[in-house]
C-alpha cells in the first residue's frame, strides 16, 4: 500500500490518495472546525434542495411540458438523484474532506478528471447561486408589491421588461457572503430557523390545497404529446435533435424533458457531501444527511406537485408564482400571500448553502495547488475560507444582479448530471484500486447501482436542450485549457513528485 505521502502514479491521472486527502485537512492554518452533525446536515440539505425548483418552475414545467404528470417528472428526476445518493454517500462516508465530488474524483479517476469535476461545480454552485438569488428577489418584489412598494423596473433585473440590474439579488448575495465569512455554526443556525418555515409553507400548500383539487382538472393526466411551440431548433431536447424526432411537448417524452428540468429542484443534496470535513462523525452522518434529506424532498415534490395542478388546470398555471397563485385561483389570497412570504425567506438558505458549497469546492481545489493556494488560507478567528468567499460572493453578487434565470437553469443541471456520472464512475473504480479502504457507507450492488446511476443519469442529460449542451462544452473546453496553463504544473500532488523522484 502506498504511504499515504505519494501520490499513485504520474501526470493526467496521477490520483491523491484517500490518505494524504484526509492528512492534507489537518494543517492547521488549511483546517475547518468539525462542528456539524447528522441533524445539522439534514437540515442543511433539506435547506439548500426545497427551492426555486418547487416554489417556480413547476408551473412552467406542467403548464408547458408535462401537465399533472409533472408528478411523474419529479418521481422520474427523484429516482435519478437517489441512485446518485447511494454514490455519493459511499464516497463522502470513505473520503471524509471539503470539496464533493471534486475530492472523491480525485482519490479515484485522477487529477484531470478532478479538475474538469471542480471546474463543473464551480459552474453549477455559482450559477445555481445566482439564479435562486434572482428566484427570490422576485418573490421579495411581488411581497413588495402587495403592500404598495414597486419597485423601479430599471432595478428589476433583465428578467423584467425594461430592467437592467437586479439589486435585491446583488445585495442578497452579498449579505450572505458576510454570514459564511463569519462562519459556519452561525449559518446553520440561521439555516435551521428558515427551513422550518420553508417546510411549513410546502406543508401548508398540501394540505390546504388539498381542500381545492378537483378530480377534472387531473384529465387527462398525461397530456397527448403536441409539436414544440419553438419548433425545435437547439431549444430542443438533446435527445430528440439526435435521432431526428419531431420535437414535442407532452406526451410520455415530455414527462422526461419535464424531468431535465425539475431536476433543479433535486439539486442541494450532493452539497451535503461537500461538508464532510466539517461533520463530526462523517462516516456515520454523511449517508444519514444526504439520503435523509433526499427523501424528504422527493415527498414533498410529488404531493405538491398533485395538489397543485389539481387545483388549477395546468394549462391556467402562472409560471412566476404558481403555488401562491393557485391559492389566488380558488380565491383565498391571504394563503397566497404566506406562501410567497414563505418561498422568499425560503429561498434566502438555498442560496446560501449553494454558495457556501461553492467556496468549499473552490478552497478544496486550492489547497491543492490546482488553483492559487492562497485562497485556502483560513480565517485565523472564524476558521473560513474567507479569500475564495468573498471573491465569488462579489463574482456571484454581479452576475445573479445582471443575468436572466431561465437557461442558467438548465445549464447548473447539465453540470450537476456530468458530475453524477463521474462520481458513480468513481465508486466502481475506487472499489476495485482501493478494496482495502474502510467504508462506513457501501454502495449497495456495486458495480449494478452506479451503472443504472450512469445510465439513468446520461438519459436525463440527453433530454436537456441542445443548446445547454454547447455552452456546458465551451465552459469545460476553457476548463480544460486553465489545467493545462496552470494547475497541471502548480499541482502540489506534482510538486510532490518532483521532490520525492
Ligand atoms: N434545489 C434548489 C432549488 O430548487 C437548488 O432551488
Amino acid at each position: 500500500m502506498s504511504t499515504g505521502q505519494q501520490s499513485q502514479s504520474s501526470g493526467l491521472f496521477r490520483t491523491k490518495t484517500v490518505e494524504q486527502s484526509i492528512l492534507d485537512t489537518e494543517e492547521p492554518e488549511h483546517a475547518l472546525k468539525k462542528t456539524l452533525s447528522a441533524w445539522d446536515l439534514t437540515v442543511f440539505g433539506v435547506g439548500v434542495i426545497i427551492g426555486t425548483g418547487i416554489f417556480v418552475l413547476t408551473g412552467k414545467v406542467a403548464k408547458e411540458t408535462a401537465g399533472p404528470a409533472t408528478a411523474l417528472a419529479f418521481v422520474a428526476a427523484g429516482v435519478v438523484c437517489a441512485l446518485a445518493a447511494l454514490c455519493y454517500a459511499e464516497f463522502a462516508s470513505t473520503v471524509p474532506v471539503a470539496g464533493s465530488a471534486y475530492t472523491f474524483s480525485y482519490a479515484s479517476l485522477g487529477e484531470l478528471t478532478a479538475w474538469i469535476i471542480g471546474w463543473d461545480l464551480v459552474l453549477e454552485f455559482a450559477l445555481g447561486t445566482a439564479v435562486v438569488a434572482v428566484g427570490w428577489s422576485g418573490y421579495v418584489r411581488s411581497l413588495m408589491a402587495n403592500v404598495g412598494w414597486d419597485m423601479p423596473a430599471a432595478l428589476s433585473g433583465p428578467d423584467v421588461p425594461g430592467g437592467t440590474f437586479d439589486v435585491l439579488a446583488f445585495v442578497l448575495v452579498l449579505l450572505l457572503t458576510v454570514v459564511l465569512v463569519i462562519g459556519v455554526k452561525l449559518s446553520a443556525r440561521i439555516t435551521a430557523v428558515v427551513v422550518a418555515i420553508k417546510v411549513t409553507v410546502v406543508m401548508i400548500v398540501i394540505i390546504a390545497g388539498l381542500f381545492f383539487v378537483k378530480g377534472a382538472n387531473y384529465q387527462p393526466f398525461i397530456p397527448p404529446a403536441r409539436p414544440q411551440a419553438a419548433g425545435g431548433g437547439l431549444d430542443a431536447p438533446l435527445v430528440q435533435v439526435l435521432f431526428g424526432f419531431t420535437p414535442t411537448d407532452f406526451g410520455v417524452m415530455g414527462i422526461f424533458t419535464a424531468a431535465g428540468v425539475v431536476f433543479f429542484a433535486f439539486i442541494g443534496f450532493d452539497v451535503v457531501a461537500t461538508a464532510a470535513e466539517e461533520t463530526k462523525l462523517p462516516q456515520r452522518d454523511m449517508p444519514r444527511g444526504i439520503l435523509g434529506s433526499l427523501l424528504i424532498c422527493t415527498v414533498l415534490y410529488v404531493a405538491v406537485s398533485l395538489v397543485v395542478t389539481g387545483m388549477q388546470h395546468y394549462s391556467e398555471l402562472s409560471v412566476s408564482a404558481p403555488l401562491a397563485d393557485a391559492f389566488k385561483a380558488v380565491g383565498h389570497p391571504f394563503y397566497a400571500g404566506v406562501i410567497s412570504f414563505g418561498a422568499a425567506v425560503g429561498l434566502t438558505t438555498v442560496c446560501m448553502i449553494l454558495l457556501l458549497g461553492q467556496t468549499r469546492v473552490f478552497f478544496a481545489m486550492s489547497r491543492d495547488g490546482l488553483l492559487p493556494r492562497f485562497f485556502s488560507i483560513t480565517h485565523p478567528r472564524f476558521g473560513t475560507p474567507y479569500r475564495p468567499t468573498i471573491l465569488l460572493g462579489v463574482v456571484i453578487a454581479i452576475v445573479a444582479g445582471f443575468t436572466s434565470i431561465n437557461e442558467l437553469a438548465t445549464l447548473v443541471n447539465i453540470g450537476t448530471l456530468f458530475a453524477f456520472v463521474v462520481v458513480a464512475l468513481g465508486v466502481i473504480i475506487l472499489r476495485r484500486t482501493r478494496p482495502d479502504l474502510h467504508r462506513a457507507f457501501r454502495t449497495p450492488w456495486v458495480p449494478l447501482i452506479p451503472i443504472l446511476s450512469i445510465a439513468a443519469t446520461v438519459w436525463l442529460m440527453l433530454n436537456l436542450p441542445a443548446e445547454t449542451w454547447i455552452r456546458f462544452a465551451i465552459w469545460m473546453a476553457i476548463g480544460v485549457v486553465v489545467y493545462f496553463l496552470y494547475g497541471r504544473s502548480h499541482s502540489r500532488l506534482h510538486r510532490r513528485s518532483d521532490t520525492s523522484a
